[in-house]
């Protein structure tokens, strides 16, 4: 694994193998710890319940990661805007609770939560989507709360910068736009709407179990003194 530093942000490139969306969740949550070590002031306590306790996971799908997250912090909700992935995500997980709805409108009161986790759902949002959607999760997240945000950043066949159009996907006919991201343009969205960056991390793809693009994931806090 190489390791190097841009600006404040350490980048990980890793050819470790990381398989599913919980895998990558794990990861991050590595990165948590790893913030806790580097930085004192973000309690251990913090960081394994309480951060966690009111989170969202916003354009959750079929309700993976919201299951991984759940079992771990059992008020963790689910979000997706189309209502077929709620279903699914409903049916594979009864007990927990999946919800319909839009990052870029959020019905829910500023500062209500204490840690979002939005992975390859803002690649479907345009520019100005995308800048209203981070100001939508800087609004609804409390002061310290914690941003998870991943995407894509390019592939053999997709340059960064890009968008991704898909005609056909598992053999059916679909109309797909997935925006693959320069890391430095996120960060300055994400920042711009309230946040300060804490951690970068790219990877390379796992080999012949997903899509294979280089992914970048942000972890990021809420600005403003955080609540004990
Ligand atoms: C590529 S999938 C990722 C699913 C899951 N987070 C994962 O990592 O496997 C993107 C998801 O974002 C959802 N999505 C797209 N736009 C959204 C929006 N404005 N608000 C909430 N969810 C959205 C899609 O319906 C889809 O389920």
């Amino acid at each position: 694994m190489q390791q190097h530093c841009v600006g404040q942000h350490r980048v990980v490139r890793s050819a470790e193998v990381v398989h599913t969306g919980v895998e990558q969740l794990r990861l991050v949550t590595g990165r948590l710890e790893d913030l806790h070590e580097r930085w004192g002031s973000v309690g251990a306590q913090d960081l394994g319940a309480s951060v966690l306790e009111v989170a969202r996971v916003l354009g959750c799908g079929p309700g993976h990661v919201t299951r991984w997250l759940a079992a771990r912090h059992p008020s963790t909700v689910g979000i997706d805007l189309s209502p077929g992935m709620v279903a699914l995500a409903r049916e594979r997980a009864p007990e927990l609770t999946f919800q319909q709805g839009s990052m870029l409108d959020l019905a829910v009161d500023d500062g209500a939560w204490s840690a979002i986790v939005a992975l390859y759902s803002v690649i479907h949002l345009t520019d100005e989507e995308r800048a209203t959607a981070c100001r939508e999760m800087a609004r609804t997240l409390r002061p310290g709360g914690w941003l998870l945000l991943a995407f894509h950043v390019d592939s053999d066949e997709v340059s960064v910068g890009q968008v991704h159009r898909v005609t056909r996907w598992f053999g059916t006919d679909v109309e797909l736009e997935a925006h693959f991201l320069e890391p430095e343009v996120v960060i300055g969205g994400v920042e711009a709407a309230g946040f300060r960056v804490m951690s970068r991390t790219e990877r390379e793809p796992s080999p012949d179990v997903e899509y294979p693009s280089r992914r970048c994931y942000l972890l990021a806090q809420r600005r403003g003194p955080a609540r004990k």
